[in-house]
């Protein structure tokens, strides 16, 4: 089989990683990867954002569990306040942050969304794993969070559009959900 259909039919989303650290290579071929998404008429007005390592993402997730529990935020509030959530499954060592200009892309959403999904297969395709984190993107207009985000280099004209962490998996390796039918037509 060809080897990127085959990365597509094999990339699960993980949730389970070791403690081993990811190298900068991988890491940098990932972030390459990324870089090489369509965006709508060629803007590349993106922006990745990559945490290496657990003191850099274990003050996000703090900073992201603190905002959550603001009023305004019911929607993730007792998930993310639980003590087993963090935002990397305890163990990821890279968490990338990607964001859009909305001044500069014609399609925010769509040219993000196109940044991550590259990630999480090139990810893949290079022995790692990884997984999109939906709880970030909910906060991250917030002033306080968006403050601190800021703070780290992330520009302030950028829409969060989302994050992934990724790893090194560990364990069984996650099967595919069934996939649903009736949802594709082929009209010749
Ligand atoms: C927009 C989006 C948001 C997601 N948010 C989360 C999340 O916050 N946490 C999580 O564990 N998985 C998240 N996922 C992963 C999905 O649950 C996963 O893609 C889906 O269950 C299908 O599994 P697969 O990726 O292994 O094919 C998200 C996926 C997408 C596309």
């Amino acid at each position: 089989m060809n080897e990127v259909v085959k990365a597509i039919l094999e990339r699960r989303s993980v949730r389970s990683f070791s403690s081993e650290p990811i190298t900068d290579g991988e890491m940098e071929l990932v972030l390459k990867a990324a870089s090489f998404a369509p965006t709508a008429r060629n803007t590349q007005a993106w922006y990745i954002m990559a945490l290496l390592g657990q003191a850099r993402i274990r003050a996000l997730d703090a900073k992201l569990k603190e905002a959550s529990q603001l009023k305004g935020f019911d929607r993730y509030k007792d998930f993310v306040s639980s003590p087993e959530y963090t935002i990397n499954y305890k163990n990821a060592p890279l968490f990338v942050v990607v964001g859009v200009d909305p001044a500069v892309s014609f399609c925010p959403v769509e040219d993000g969304t196109l940044v991550l999904s590259n990630i999480l297969l090139a990810a893949h395709a290079v022995g790692l794993g990884g997984c999109w984190i939906n709880q970030l993107g909910a906060v991250s207009d917030e002033p306080g969070f968006r403050a601190y985000l800021t703070g780290l280099g992330f520009p302030a004209t950028h829409r969060v559009i989302g994050s992934a962490c990724v790893g090194r998996p560990s364990g069984a390796a996650p099967k595919a959900p069934a996939r649903k039918h009736g949802q594709i037509s082929v009209l010749r």
